[in-house]
């Protein structure tokens, strides 16, 4: 299925090409597919929520788009449906605390309940698993790595959707900045989120890109992923 899905999504994109009646076809007329094909990640944190979270799941799946879900606990608990339906569909699930706490700077037993919380919680939605951290705000204490049992995830393109609520310039700055293996930041509580990761979805897809979560981003690397560092594209 893994090894499949790339020369699918190839082969529709020199299919859009053609339809848009671009070079997509040589001289000797046959269809030509991207020589080498460009990996990308988009995360979604701080959900999941009722009306949002949903939509965007269903135009993953129209798209056949996989993403990383970092899920705060006060939102998981609620939408225990939600979690399970990505993880059904493909997607990665992991944990960015229970309350959005900022752990750089908080009480280690503070740290530890966040997190542990939310693990908890998905273990026993989803099944036992690795669910990989993203602090919120990015970042934990210098010298606090080791307490973290998995890896974790920060990002490199990052279009403050939830500043601008506007889709229009969330599509254009990650269309900006995006190039094969960056980690895209975006929040799936904003309608205007989801209208423009969607939309990012088709561009992106019709220049050849594959969406993987972060997981599969970094193996596709080579890279195996370590307890307690931090991931910011999926080369490292
Ligand atoms: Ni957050």
């Amino acid at each position: 299925m893994r090894k499949a899905l790339p020369l699918f999504l190839a082969l529709a994109a020199a299919a859009v090409l053609l339809r848009m009646g671009q070079s997509a076809v040589t001289a000797d007329n046959r269809t030509t597919i991207p020589a080498e094909t460009k990996y990308v990640a988009l995360t979604f944190d701080d959900g999941p929520k009722a009306g949002t979270t949903d939509l965007l799941l269903d135009g993953l799946r129209e798209r056949g788009a996989s993403a990383t879900f970092f899920v705060v606990g006060e939102q998981a608990v609620i939408h225990t449906d939600l979690l399970r339906r990505m993880q059904e569909e493909g997607h990665q699930v992991g944990n960015h605390t229970w309350s959005h706490v900022r752990l750089q700077g908080s009480a280690p037993e503070v740290r530890r309940s966040e997190i542990a919380q939310v693990d908890a919680l998905l273990t026993e939605v989803l099944g036992e698993g690795m669910y990989w951290l993203r602090p919120p705000y990015g970042q934990v204490s210098p010298g606090t790595e080791q307490e973290i049992s998995v890896p974790m995830v920060k990002w490199s393109v990052d279009p403050r959707d939830w500043e601008s609520r506007d889709r229009k310039k969330v599509v254009a700055a990650v269309l900006a900045n995006t190039k094969p293996n960056s980690i895209i930041l975006l929040h799936d509580i904003y309608p205007s989120t989801v209208e423009a990761a969607l939309e990012i979805v088709d561009v992106l897809q019709a220049q050849g890109y594959v969406f993987v979560t972060v997981e599969e981003l970094l193996r596709l690397n080579g890279v195996t992923p370590q307890p307690g560092v931090l991931y910011r594209t999926g080369t490292g």
